[in-house]
Formats: C-alpha cells, sequence, structure tokens
C-alpha cells in the first residue's frame, strides 16, 4: 500500500510529506504547473533515480547535475549555478526542485533564496540526514573559504518530500552515519526517544521498511518539537549543534574520508568528555556515547594525521566563536543540555579542549 501523509509542518511553515511508494508516483501533483521547472540534484541520483527524474519532467525543465562536494557547495559553485540559470530567462513564477542529500538541498534552497529575491523552491531529500535533519527548518547556506555554512540566510521551501525507498542506494557505513543526527537531537533533548532508539542501532540498516519509517517519523517530530520551540536555533534550537563544534572541524579537515555524520559523532564524545571534565556530566555519559558509536559502527577516535592544533586552528575560523571564545554544546545527562540561564552554549577553555583532544586518538 501507498501511503503519503503530512506528517507534520515546520512551525506551520511547509509540510513535510513521508510517502511510501515506491515508484515515487505521487510525486508530480504535489508540485506546481509553473513556467520552467529548475531541477537542481546530486549527480549520482541522477544515475540511480532516472525514474524519478522523468517523473518531474514537464514542458520546460532545466536539469543542473552537480557533485555532491562541500567544494561545490560554496560561492563558487552556486556562482557557476546562477550562470547558467540567468542564461535561462527565469521568471519569478519558476521553480528550483532540490533533489540530493544535505549538500545540494542546501545548494537548492540558498539559490532559491537568493535569484530574484527569491522564488520557490522545494525539498526533495535523499539521504537519511537530509530526511530527518538539513531538509527540516529554514537555515539554508553553503561554505565560505574554509568555514562551514558561513554564507546564508532563513528561509523556507515549500514542502520536504520524505520517501525512504530513496535510501535504498545508502550503504551500510554511510547510512549508520546518518543516524547519528538523529540520535544527535535525541541525546540532547529526549531521553526517553533516545533509550527507545538506543535499542534498534545495531540493525536499523536492515530493518524492514515499516520500521526505518517509525524512526524517520520520530526522528522528524523531534526536530519539528525543536524548531517549535525555537525555529531561528537560537536558544533551545542550539541542541541541532551538539557535536558539531569538533564535528565540523574534522568533517572540513578531511572531508574527503571524513563524512558530516562520522565528524558529528567523534564531536560528540568530544563533548561528552568536555561535559565530564567540566564536572557537568559523569562517565556514564560518555560510556553510552562509545556504546552509540560502536553499536554503529562509526569511528571513535580522530584519525591520526588531524592533529589536535590542526582542529584548535579550524575552530577558530568556526561560526561558535565568539570574540575568539569557543562555544559548545554540552550535556549534564543525556536529554538535559547544560545552559545558562537559557543560553545553551558554554564557552569551553582551550586547555580543557586540548586535554580532551589528546585522549581522543
Ligand atoms: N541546513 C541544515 O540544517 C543542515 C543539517 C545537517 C546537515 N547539513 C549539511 O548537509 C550536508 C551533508 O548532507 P548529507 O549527509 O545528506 O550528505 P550529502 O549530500 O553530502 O551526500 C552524501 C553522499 O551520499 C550520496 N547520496 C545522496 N543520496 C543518495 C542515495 N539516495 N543513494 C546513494 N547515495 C546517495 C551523495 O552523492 C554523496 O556522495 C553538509 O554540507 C551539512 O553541512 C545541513
Amino acid at each position: 500500500m501507498n501511503i503519503l501523509q503530512c506528517t507534520g509542518y515546520v512551525k506551520d511553515r511547509y509540510p513535510i510529506y513521508v510517502s511510501t511508494d515506491a515508484d515515487f508516483s505521487d510525486l508530480p501533483a504535489l508540485l506546481p504547473v509553473s513556467q520552467k521547472r529548475i531541477v537542481i540534484i546530486d549527480e549520482k541520483l541522477k544515475q540511480l533515480f532516472p525514474h524519478v527524474l522523468g517523473l518531474l519532467t514537464q514542458n520546460e525543465t532545466h536539469i543542473f547535475p552537480i557533485g555532491a562536494t562541500e567544494d561545490n557547495k560554496s560561492l563558487k559553485g552556486l556562482e557557476t549555478l546562477f550562470d547558467a540559470i540567468f542564461d535561462l530567462k527565469p521568471s519569478r513564477d519558476d521553480i528550483i526542485i532540490a533533489i540530493g542529500g544535505g549538500l545540494v538541498t542546501n545548494i537548492g534552497g540558498l539559490a532559491g533564496s537568493l535569484i530574484m529575491r527569491g522564488i520557490r523552491f522545494y525539498y526533495i531529500p535523499t539521504t537519511l540526514t537530509s530526511q530527518i535533519d538539513a531538509s527540516l527548518g529554514s537555515k539554508q547556506a553553503v561554505n565560505f573559504r574554509d568555514a562551514k555554512n558561513w554564507l546564508g540566510t532563513y528561509n523556507d521551501p515549500e514542502f520536504c518530500y520524505v520517501n525512504p525507498y530513496f535510501l535504498d542506494t545508502i550503504p551500510k557505513r554511510a547510512f549508520n552515519s546518518q543516524v547519528i543526527e538523529g540520535i544527535k537531537l535525541c541525546l540532547a533533548t529526549d531521553q526517553a526517544l533516545f533509550t527507545a532508539t538506543f535499542k534498534q542501532l545495531e540493525n536499523l540498516y536492515s530493518a524492514p521498511l515499516e520500521q526505518r519509517i517509525d524512526f524517520i517519523e520520530k526522528m522528524i517530530a523531534a526536530k519539528l518539537a525543536v524548531l517549535a520551540k525555537d525555529l531561528l536555533e537560537e536558544n533551545y534550537g542550539m541542541s541541532m549543534l551538539y557535536g558539531h563544534t569538533i564535528g565540523h572541524a574534522i568533517e572540513m579537515l578531511d572531508h574527503e574520508h571524513i563524512s558530516h555524520g562520522e565528524g558529528v559523532g567523534i564531536g560528540m564524545l568530544a563533548a561528552a568528555r568536555i561535559s565530564h571534565a567540566l564536572g557537568l556530566a559523569d562517565q556514564h555519559l560518555i560510556d553510552i556515547h562509545m556504546e552509540v558509536l560502536d553499536r554503529l559502527g562509526l569511528p571513535t577516535k580522530i584519525p591520526p594525521h588531524i592533529t589536535p592544533a590542526h582542529i584548535l586552528e579550524k575552530l577558530s575560523y568556526n561560526k561558535k566563536n565568539y570574540g575568539g571564545k569557543i562555544h559548545f554544546v554540552l550535556l549534564k545527562g543525556i536529554g538535559q543540555m547544560a545552559d545558562h540561564a537559557g543560553d545553551y552554549f558554554t564557552i569551553v577553555p582551550p586547555a580543557v579542549i586540548s586535554a580532551v583532544l589528546e585522549e581522543s586518538y
């Protein structure tokens, strides 16, 4: 049976459809008739799902395949795209459809936000990370020089279409690293959901469709709950950044070999160690992080070629560095962020960061 249901709204702003249609045949009816369709698609997806591309093609459809690399998620990458789109003489009624993981949806979202001060754009996320995290919310950004997501804006797509059949072509290691974005939020905000999810971690990759959908819907609900409290991710929404301070730095230092989720996994473990070092949390928090990474078969150590000095240097360019002070989201326990009168960022002295980094090899 094919089910297309609207599982919720991002703070009453745009719907998230969850479909179990193996043919994706419910997709075309969701899209408006428009003069031009500008389809920005991960080039890998173009090969893997030509059928979906066919479904999206109407009279004037222009397809722009993009390699999913952090280098392409840049001002330069956007400029190349804008050059090609500009030549099409687009109008404000045209639409952008972004199909791919978080990289491509971020590029498509920012392109849609900037062209003529904003045209309608639609998300079709194809990785677990993008289905449960990157495509939910309003953050659109690209990297600038060495800084991740440094140039961007807040703006909404018209909808987000989630279909778990896209995930069938994702290898196990990549899939498990993407589970991290869901676990991250449970660890930071929801102990009961963490406990329920923790039990499923080992076999989620090979789980039957119903179990996968259940996981996806629960993770979407968890993120929507956070966005409902803090859409612009200025206070409680900082939970989304758990593990990202060190995670982003590691990912940027070797994005050829370390995926976003793997970086965030190591970053979460480092954050748990910092929480412990600052006396906020006990050893159990570190142990549970280790167990999560072990169950998912993800790395627990920083690769030796990335030195603490490299990481500290990267942190100095990070968005989480204010006035030379490096901020972390830290936990007091599972589901409990450390907060300072409603501020969920904790300033961590460089000596503590260095000591924890030394422990992380
Ligand atoms: N805006 C946000 O709130 C937010 C949140 C999380 C992540 N992000 C961003 O998202 C990006 C990471 O996104 P991601 O983890 O979704 O991965 P990705 O877009 O980098 O894709 C990872 C790999 O999976 C491949 N791929 C995509 N869909 C596939 C499929 N269905 N089958 C097989 N292979 C597939 C891609 O070609 C690529 O090789 C980062 O740039 C990160 O900064 C943004």
